[in-house]
């Protein structure tokens, strides 16, 4: 799925990842932790594009992501869906109008404007709606909804893009527990219903290590952890999160 050989990251002259070596395999669920400006976010976008690569090899999808042709990376976004802290909900239209919209690749614009929606498209949409457990929200407008809710309406529309990857940034971290909790288990529950490899960046670490099959600690722009939860040592989760000067 995406590939990193030496790769060094960043922004116009700033290099922010340095010599960073992944591969990530189709169905795994990783995190990615580490400090506020570690890098993780800026490595997760580089993913669907618009990061700088200075050096080394990145694949993504069997694509070369470096000097990408738009209309490759066009094909590559389809395959990806992104989820961030509840921003990519249109409040005023409703929970299936946003999963619907989902699809919208699919579905031409004077359709989706209209809301006529096909009953395959509903069928799916309602599919999505079970397996997030909104199914009792589908007329409600996401600005009524809870920020978990949204969340979880968000976690619907990507799949309705039908992704071979999600990536969610920091997808829990304005959550009470409680929802936190519910997102994670949807989350999982997509990784192992749809095979969908999913990549989250994460704040909290027993989080990380109670959901994810493999984790990537990140400090400085540089991965200084990669393996299973149970390998994560006391010393190596200071080595991640002690600010480096
Ligand atoms: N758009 C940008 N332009 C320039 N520098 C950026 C941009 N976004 C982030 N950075 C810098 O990249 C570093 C890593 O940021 P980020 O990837 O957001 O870290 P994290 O997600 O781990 O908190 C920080 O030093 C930040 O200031
Ligand atoms: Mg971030």
């Amino acid at each position: 799925m995406i590939k990193m050989k030496n790769l060094v990251l960043g922004y116009k002259k700033e290099k922010i990842l340095k010599d960073v070596n992944l591969g990530i395999k189709g169905g795994e669920f990783i995190g990615i932790i580490g400090p506020s400006g570690a890098g993780k976010s800026t490595l997760m976008m580089s993913v669907v594009g618009g990061i700088k690569v200075f050096d080394g090899k990145f694949k993504v999808l069997g694509h070369d992501m470096d000097g990408i042709k738009k209309k490759k990376l066009r094909k590559i976004r389809e395959q990806i869906g992104i989820i961030f802290q509840g921003y990519n909900l249109v409040d005023r239209l409703s929970v299936l109008d946003n999963v619907i919209s989902g699809m919208l690749s699919d579905i031409p614009v004077a359709r989706a404007v209209l809301r006529y929606y096909k009953d395959k498209e509903l069928k799916k949409a309602k599919e999505y709606m079970d397996v997030v457990d909104m199914t009792k929200y589908t007329a409600k407008r996401c600005d009524e909804l809870s920020g978990g809710q949204r969340q979880r309406v968000a976690i619907a529309r990507a799949l309705a893009g039908e992704p071979k990857i999600i990536l969610a940034d920091e997808p829990i971290s304005a959550l009470d527990e409680k929802s936190a909790k519910k997102v994670m288990d949807i989350l999982k529950r997509v990784n192992q219903t749809y095979g969908v490899t999913i990549v989250a960046n994460l704040h909290h670490l027993d989080v990380a290590k109670e959901y994810c099959s493999r984790i990537i600690g990140i400090n400085g722009g540089q991965v200084v952890f990669d393996g299973k939860s149970c390998e994560l040592s006391s010393e190596i989760v200071e080595k991640i999160y002690t600010t480096q000067k």
